[in-house]
This record gives structure tokens, sequence and C-alpha cells, in this order.
């Protein structure tokens, strides 16, 4: 969670289960064909429904029934290894269904059978044959992931995985419950380093926190994205000359992340996300300095990104690991399944200059569009949307921002909870939907709806990227994340939702259904908060999956559509019309003279904390590194860290051939400052050559 510090037409497609008319309905007439010459038009009919029914019947029915069988392996998947890269396994292949719909038994990596639900025509696809084959949809409305999306058309009702990759004490309590001096991932790990426990029990949860369950129930309850937040240490180094992160001689980077063990788990989610056809938006979440100071980007306390001696250095270093994660995503193997890539989230809370803010944050967001552009290409289906966090500033001070850029998304957090108010207004009011909720869920349209409907005029497509339940910020290592607590009521009750009566749960769901409504395209925050060391699920207003079970979520996401007018504020959906550039389309890729002469400047003129005189002399790395790449890499079924890799064609994990630029290193022979606690480090007298 980065939190800020202030502040449908259903698509006319049929729910048909995939796959139908495959080779048993051709087998099926021709064995049978001069049988029924002459019969008639009664047995022509016949055949219309052997031809429909049948490949039915094997392809859903049949094969679901053969799930157990391992031994019917198409010829082309390679050995016993993975199932073909999209169920990876370190054991036998899985074999049996390809595809199924609502009823159908899912049989797991490692063997284990669900039943899949869905009642809204979604269907999930996992054929080893073909492993990268991109045709599954999560429902009827949502396209499936090879076919285009449509924004301001198709509708973005999504989840984050929070607190899976990047660890935060409200969403994984009992990680940091036995370590009271932890506060975020930095000491955590720390801690966990000194006692010998760290890769154990990071990859425990890493293995279990999210299970493919998990993301069959996203698809099945109306959803059709997840927003996976990341840390840059998901990758190991970047560059072959850059020590590991913990053991950096130099002390430049010595950092005590668990680095590069969570990929593999990122990559089988990408699988999963692909099996059940849901879109992900791969947020990076932490950035080498901080570039908020909260505990959730890694480490509290200072900001180091663009801030202080280390500033520059911090930031081409982030700009690698962008570049690094570009490349990989932007493959063909994957660009159906993320179509979004959230950049640098969160940056400047510091900034309270709004010229300051945008002299900083401009540049950086500028620098890294045309890097990732350059790999991917100008124009729609050449790599992904390009997500940038609206720096808690507020919408309006991004209208008009890069004219010409290609396929960019301003991302907004909006919560109640950290608004500094009491916020002591009661949500219990009434059973009744039309006035349970009390004042929230219209305080929800009136405060968000207006700004992000015109920000998708003003500046192009807008969503959510965050937004919860809690209206206020009570919950176990909830009160006080952004600062000191400030409920005015007794927290007690937004700690257990067992005791929540039908009147709680009816003003919660009133006011999730405003939340939505005013978003119009959002990501909830988060789809699960894991129990406390006692149990309990200390932060209920924060999960969509308990919601869900406890009736104060809505089965049907759809439903939240016209909640706003329905409280009298009305007006809040877009026409549904961006302007060409602004999707890919003509004009994309060609920024106004005037943006990149005000933004072009890179590093940015000023840094703060550092004297302008003086800015030539602020350490920064060299691009003399050969880059590290990110490739497909799995867990085996049992979780261990041993990896799978299929002998399929899987990408080399760098899309374009063209980019050979060196990665940065540390400079041989210099020592650098703590990259994380510079800011009161008076800047060298003479710039370091090295040995
Ligand atoms: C999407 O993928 C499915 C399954 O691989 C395929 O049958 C279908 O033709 C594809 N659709 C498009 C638009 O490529
Ligand atoms: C689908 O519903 C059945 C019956 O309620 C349940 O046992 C199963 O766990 C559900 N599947 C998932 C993926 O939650
Ligand atoms: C970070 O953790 C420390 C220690 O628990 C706490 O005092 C501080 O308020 C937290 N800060 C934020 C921004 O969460
Ligand atoms: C439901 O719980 C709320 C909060 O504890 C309370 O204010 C309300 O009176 C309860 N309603 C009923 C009908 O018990
Ligand atoms: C919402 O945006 C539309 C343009 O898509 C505009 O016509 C309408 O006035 C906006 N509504 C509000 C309340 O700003």
């Amino acid at each position: 969670m980065l939190l800020p510090t202030s502040e449908s037409t259903p698509r006319a497609v049929s729910d048909r289960a995939y796959g139908t008319g495959h080779d048993a309905a051709a087998t099926g007439k021709s064995t049978k064909k001069r049988w029924w010459i002459g019969v008639g038009a009664l047995v022509a009919v016949a055949l219309v429904v052997v031809a429909v029914v049948v490949p039915v019947y094997f392809l859903v029915i049949k094969k679901h029934s053969t799930t157990a069988t391992a031994s019917s392996a198409p010829s082309s998947t390679p050995g016993s290894s993975s199932g073909g890269g999209e169920s990876p396994s370190g054991g036998t292949t899985v074999v049996g269904a390809v595809t199924g719909g609502d009823g159908s038994t899912v049989t797991t990596a490692n063997g284990d059978t669900f039943v899949y639900n869905n009642s809204f025509g979604g269907y999930w696809l996992a054929d080893p044959e073909n492993p990268f084959a991109s045709g599954a949809r999560p429902n009827s409305w949502t396209p499936a992931l090879n076919e285009s999306w449509t924004w301001g058309v198709d509708r973005v009702y999504g989840v984050n995985l929070g607190g899976w990759f990047v660890l935060e004490p409200f969403i994984a309590p009992a990680l940091f419950q036995p370590y009271p001096a932890a506060t975020d991932e930095w000491s955590l790990t720390t801690l966990m380093r000194a006692d010998g426990t760290l890769q154990a029990k990071l990859e425990a949860h890493y293995d279990t926190f999210i299970t493919e369950q998990d993301i069959a129930q996203i698809a099945g309850a109306g959803l059709n994205w997840v927003r996976l937040p990341i840390p840059f240490w998901a990758i190991r180094r970047i560059s072959s000359t850059w020590s590991d992160v913990g053991t950096d001689g130099s002390g430049a980077v010595a950092e005590p992340f668990l680095e590069g063990v969570c990929w593999k788990y990122i990559v089988r989610l990408l699988g999963w996300a692909r099996k059940y056809g849901l879109r992900v938006n791969i947020d990076l979440h932490t950035i080498p300095g901080s570039q908020n100071g909260y505990n959730h980007s890694g480490k509290g306390g200072q900001i180091n990104f663009l801030n202080g001696i280390m500033g520059v250095a911090n930031a081409q270093r982030a700009l690698d690991y962008i570049r690094i994660i570009a490349e990989f995503i932007s493959q063909p193997e994957y660009r159906d399944v993320v179509p979004m890539f959230g950049i640098l989230t969160a940056l400047f809370v510091f900034y309270r200059n709004l010229a300051a803010f945008h002299l900083l944050m401009f540049p950086s967001y500028l620098q890294a569009h045309d890097m990732i552009r350059k790999i991917t290409g100008i124009g729609a289906g050449n790599g992904p949307y390009i997500s940038i966090h609206d720096g808690f500033q507020g919408l309006d001070s991004w209208a008009g921002f890069l004219p010409g850029s290609d396929r960019v998304i301003l991302d907004t957090h909006p919560y109640f909870a950290f608004s500094g108010a009491p916020n002591d207004a009661p949500i219990a009011t009434s059973d009744d939907p039309a006035s349970a909720g009390g004042v929230w869920p219209k305080q929800a349209c009136n405060a968000w709806g207006a700004s992000i409907n015109s920000s998708r005029s003003a500046f192009g497509v807008t969503v959510a990227g965050e937004f919860s339940n809690g209206y206020n910020d009570c919950g176990l290592y909830l009160d006080g994340v952004g600062g000191t607590p400030h409920y005015g009521g007794d927290c007690t009750l937004w700690q257990d939702s067992s005791a929540w009566n039908l009147t709680v749960k009816a003003g919660v769901m009133q006011f999730a259904l405003a939340s939505m409504d005013a978003m119009g395209d959002w990501f909830f925050w988060t789809w699960k908060i894991g129990q406390a060391s006692d149990g309990v699920v200390r932060s209920p207003l924060w999960s969509y999956q308990l919601g869900l079970e406890g009736g104060w979520m809505p089965t049907d996401p759809r439903t939240a559509v016209g909640k706003c007018a329905a409280l009298g504020v009305p007006g809040l959906q877009f026409d549904g019309t961006f302007s060409a550039w602004q999707t890919g389309g003509a004009g994309a890729g060609t920024i106004a003279a005037s943006a990149t002469a005000e933004f072009g400047v890179w590093p940015p003129a000023t840094i703060s904390h550092v004297d302008t005189a003086a800015l030539t002399l602020m350490p920064t790395y060299t691009a003399t590194g050969s880059v590290a790449t990110l490739t497909y890499i799995t867990p085996s079924a049992s979780g261990s860290a041993a990896g799978v890799t299929p002998t399929a064609s899987i990408g080399n994990g760098w899309f374009d051939a063209g980019d050979t630029v060196p990665a940065v290193t540390a400079v041989a022979g210099c020592t650098y400052p703590d990259a994380w606690n510079a800011l009161s480090l008076p800047v060298p007298t003479a710039v370091c050559t090295g040995a």
C-alpha cells in the first residue's frame, strides 16, 4: 500500500466455453456421414447438435474425467519437466483438461484439485501443447487476453495482490509478530538473516500466501485485473559486475533484502493469470534509496531517490530495474498478460511545492517513458501501458502532462483512512441499501468521482490503483501507518469482523459500491489480509476475499454502476472517448516540443539537499556492467528453490535485441555513501574516478 498524506456496458459476446469444434467434431461427422445420406432435414439438425454437443462433451466433460491419468501427455509436451509451462511443477506433467468453465475441476501443479466456480461465463485455459496461448477470459464482459482491451469501454475491476512480494506488517502480520523490533521489510529481513530463517520463512510466504485457488476465485468474483506490487530486489542484480545486494564490499548497496528469490513466484503468478484470463498490472513498488520514506517502500525513514547526494545514483539504478522488467514483459509470451507496468510508484510525497515537484517528477517520468518506448516501440500492442502515480498531488496537477506521449496511465490512490480526520461518523446506520453506510457512500462519490472523471478528459486514462473499505485506520499494524493513529472512535469492532451484524455489513457494502462507481476503473487494496498469530484477520476492511465470504463485498462488481447517481451525485461516468494518441493511436510517441523542452533535462537540474553548484560532484554509477536479464523460472511443486525450465519457447527475457546499453555499476575503486541514508552527508569535494 502506498498511501496519501492528505486526502458498463456489458459486451455483446458469447459465454460459450472456449474450444468447441476441435477434432472430436470432425471425427464424429466423417465416420457417420454415409449413414445419413438421404435421411433429410431432421438428421441435418441432429448433425448440428452432435457437432456442438460432442466436442463440448469431449473437451469439457470427458477431459475432466481424465485429470488423474498421467500417461496421456501430448507428444509435444517436453518430457516430464513442467506441464508445458502454464502450471509448472517439478514432477510429472499434469495432463487432462486444458480448459473448463463453471463447475469444472482444476488440477494444480502439485496434484491438488479444486472446483472452478464462475457464474459469469468465464473459462480457464491451460494447454500444455500451447503454453503461451492466452485465450482465457474471466467473464463474458471482459475481452479474452488475446483480444484488445478498449479503455473507456472495458472497465477495470481489479484487486491488488498486496503484501505478497513486498511485505507489509498489516497484510502479513504473522511474519512480523515474532519480531517486535521489525517495522519494515529491511528490519524484518535483517532480523531473519540473523536467526538464519530468512529464506525459509519468506519462501514459505511466497509459496502459500496467494495460491492458484485464490486466482481462480478472483476470476470467479467478476474481477478482471490484478495489480501486483513487486520489489526491485525481485531482480537478483542489475549487472554482472555488481555484487549481491547484501554483500557489497563497498558499502554502496549493503541491503538486507532477500534478493532474486521471489521472481520465480512472480512468473508462476503470471502463468496463473494467463490461465484464468486475468490481466496483470505489474507495479514496481520499491525503489533504491526509498521513493517516499514509508515503511512499505522497503525501508522507512529517508527518501534518497532524486534527493540528497545519492539521489541521482539511486535513480540510475532504478531506471535499470525498470528497463529489465520492461524487456521481460514486452516479450510476445507476456505482453498479453501484462498490459500495464507501474513505475516509480508514489514518489516525492515531500514536495509540497508544486513547481519543485514538477521539476523533479516530470523529468523522471519522461525519462522512463522514452526509455521504455525505445524498447517496446510506439503504438498500441507494443509493450505495456505505463502507469505513473499522481505523487499525492491531486489529479489536477497532471492535466495536459506530456501531450503526445505513448499510452501513459495516471494512477491515484484515494483513501479516507489517512486523511488526518477522526472519521468517526457512523457507518452502521441502516440495513436498507438506499441509506446504509451513513455519510460514507456519498462522501466517496463526492470526494473522488468528479476529479477522476475529469482527469480522463484532461490527462487521459486514469485508474485508482488502490482504495479500500478502510474509511478509518483501524487494524493491527495499520493505525499509525501514515503517521499518527487518528480514528476518533473505538477500533475494536474494526479489528474482528466476526462481531459484525447485518447493519455493519450493509454499511460497508454501500461504501464499497459507491467507491467503485466513483472510480470507474479500480484495484481494491487488497485481495487478502493474512491472519494474525491468534488466527483472526485484524484488518478486515482491507480484505476483498473476506468481504466476499462475509457478505459485505459485491459478488458481482457491476452492481456498483449507478450507485453515485442513485445517491444524487450524477454524471461521473466518462463518456468513453480518449484522444487517439492517449491509447496508442495516431500521434502517440510524438511528445510536444514544449514538454520536452521543459522536462527533458536529465538528471534534473535541481536536487533537494544538494547545492546546484555541486551537482556535478554527486556520486554516480558508471554504465559499464553487462546487463542482467530476467528469465523464465518457476518454483517446483514443493516450493523449493529449484527452478524448472520447459524446453518450449519461453523467450530469452530480453525483447529488444538492439538494447545493448550496459547496466550501471559502481565505479571500481570508489566508495559510495549509504544509498539509503545520505541526506545529511556533504557532497564530495571531487569526483571519484576509481583505481
Ligand atoms: C485467442 O486464443 C485462442 C486460444 O489459443 C484462439 O483460439 C483464438 O483464435 C485467439 N483469438 C485471437 C483474436 O487471436
Ligand atoms: C467452488 O465452490 C465449491 C463449493 O462451494 C468449493 O468447495 C470450492 O472451494 C470453490 N472453489 C474455489 C476455487 O474457491
Ligand atoms: C514505521 O514503523 C515505525 C516503527 O513501528 C513506526 O514508529 C512508524 O510510525 C512507521 N512509519 C510509517 C510511516 O508507517
Ligand atoms: C449492529 O452493530 C453496530 C455496531 O456495533 C451497532 O451500532 C448496531 O446497533 C447494531 N445493530 C443491531 C441491529 O444490532
Ligand atoms: C464527466 O466527464 C464527462 C466527459 O466524459 C463530462 O461530460 C462530465 O461533465 C463529467 N462529469 C463531472 C461531474 O465532472
